[in-house]
């Protein structure tokens, strides 16, 4: 094993020997090299006169650059677009991205939580955990529906083997029993179990009333409080789009952070969905445990493992993206301009709600129990594969849907304008009667 990986094994071991044992055993190899990067770091503070170190051209002392590619960035400097930006991300973006954690989830307040280490979008911070945590011999607990690429990146990528429980209940919420039942199934035959979140969800937009989070967070910690190590990844990908009063409108990250020696918390967010810039793949890992005392070198050493899995991945993620991110989140009309966009999709998940209270539906399909993010799914109660009725709606009516299993279908109501929601679930139902 290299001696750094060892040296940020034992700040782990004696601080926090569960956080440790819970990593995989290529997070427990992982570290960030002192090489080149520490080098080259060492040499942007010291070397003024010649500085020969990174592998970036430079041109009268400032970043080479093609004019027709800066032209079309205006604003940014080549050395805050072109250059490489760290593995772990921009300074000033993670801190202001810790902030807003805070900010965004009051009951963390007072709990030490790491640096937020930045990734190349929440799919790359999957699958960066997926290396550090996650080893082939595990299983990883997620709901009966879910995301697809979970399951790419977790099985057929990683080799882990994923579990389900059953998401809703037949009461219109989460089914905590079969929850809790899933989760102590597995503590029991294994020394540490992995729970993945993720509210709003994908498909179903649900998120978890205020009850459903103390309930999840209870059982979670109770299960590490007993002796099981306990991973929980928290997917929040689609963070605040919260339309209902009674959903709990932090991550539940900030419940179980810091609750148990045995449990580690793992916040996945990102500017992707949440600041609706899918494309610059900016996504974020944040930590939040249990030290001893010594919560700066403990958290720095997590940072490094998960940089350093970065580092031997995609090196970095891309530093014009970060600074657009960065600037957007300081600019004075940031949080108007949010605020905005999330009216649009409020009004959209409410119309949607209104909508399918029309009797005509009733009979047709019912709708899953959602009240946040891009999606809401409805589950055909009349006998057609579901997978036929997506196709004739997009051959007959040019409308585009997503099938999964036998009888669901999910609609991004995120991408449908408010005039066209009526006329979507109508044609829908046109669908339905043209198959029977
Ligand atoms: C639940 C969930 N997690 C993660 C992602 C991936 O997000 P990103 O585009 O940031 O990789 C998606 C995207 O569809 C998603 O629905």
């Amino acid at each position: 094993m290299n001696p750094i990986a060892e040296q940020l094994n034992e700040i782990l071991k004696k601080e926090n020997p569960y956080i440790f044992e819970m990593l995989s055993n290529i997070g427990k190899n992982l570290f960030f090299p002192k090489g080149i990067l520490a080098q080259s770091a060492e040499a942007k503070q010291k070397a003024h006169k010649i500085n020969a170190t990174i592998g970036i051209a430079t041109e009268k002392g400032r970043t080479m650059h093609l004019p027709s590619m800066m032209g079309y960035i205006n604003d940014i400097k080549p050395e805050d677009s072109l250059t490489y930006a760290p593995s772990f991300g921009i300074p000033a973006l993670r801190k202001l991205w810790q902030e807003s954690i805070y900010t965004k989830n009051p009951s963390i307040s007072g709990t030490s939580i790491s640096l937020p280490v930045v990734t190349c979008g929440i799919t790359h911070g999957i699958a960066t955990l997926a290396d550090l945590w996650v080893d082939p011999s595990d299983a990883v607990i997620l709901p009966d529906m879910m995301w697809g690429n979970y399951n790419m990146i977790l099985n057929v990528r990683k080799g882990a083997t994923i579990t389900n429980y059953q998401l809703f209940d037949d009461k219109g919420g989460i089914n905590i029993p079969s929850f809790e039942k899933k989760l102590r199934e597995e503590a029991s035959k294994k020394t540490k179990i992995i729970v993945l979140l993720n509210f709003p969800h994908n498909p179903s937009g649900y998120t978890a009333s205020k009850n459903e989070a103390k309930e999840i967070s209870n059982i979670l910690i109770d299960i590490a409080e007993k002796g099981t190590n306990v991973i929980v990844i928290c997917d929040d990908s689609y963070f605040g789009l919260f339309y209902e009063e009674e959903t709990f409108k932090e991550s539940i990250f900030s419940l179980i952070c810091g609750k148990s020696d045995r449990l580690l918390a793992i916040k996945l967010d990102g500017a992707t969905k949440e600041n609706f810039a899918w494309g610059l793949r900016v996504g974020f890992i944040t930590y939040g445990c249990k030290f001893k005392s010594d919560y700066g070198s403990s958290y720095d050493a997590l940072e490094r493992k998960t940089a350093g899995c970065i580092r031997g991945t995609i090196s970095n993620a891309s530093h014009l993206s970060q600074s657009i991110v960065l600037k957007s989140i300081q600019n004075k009309n940031y949080l108007s301009e949010k605020g905005e966009k999330f009216e649009i999709l409020s009004k959209r998940a409410h119309l949607v709600k209104s909508t399918l209270l029309n009797p005509k539906y009733k009979d047709v399909w019912e709708a899953y129990p959602f009240n946040s993010g891009y999606f809401m799914c409805i589950k055909l109660k009349v006998n057609i594969d579901a997978e036929k009725l997506r196709v004739h709606l997009l051959d007959k009516y040019g409308v585009g849907l997503i099938s999964f299993g036998k009888d669901n279908l999910r609609v991004a109501f995120s991408s449908v304008e408010e005039e066209d929601i009526p006329v979507l679930f109508d044609i829908i139902l046109q669908g339905i009667n043209d198959l029977t």
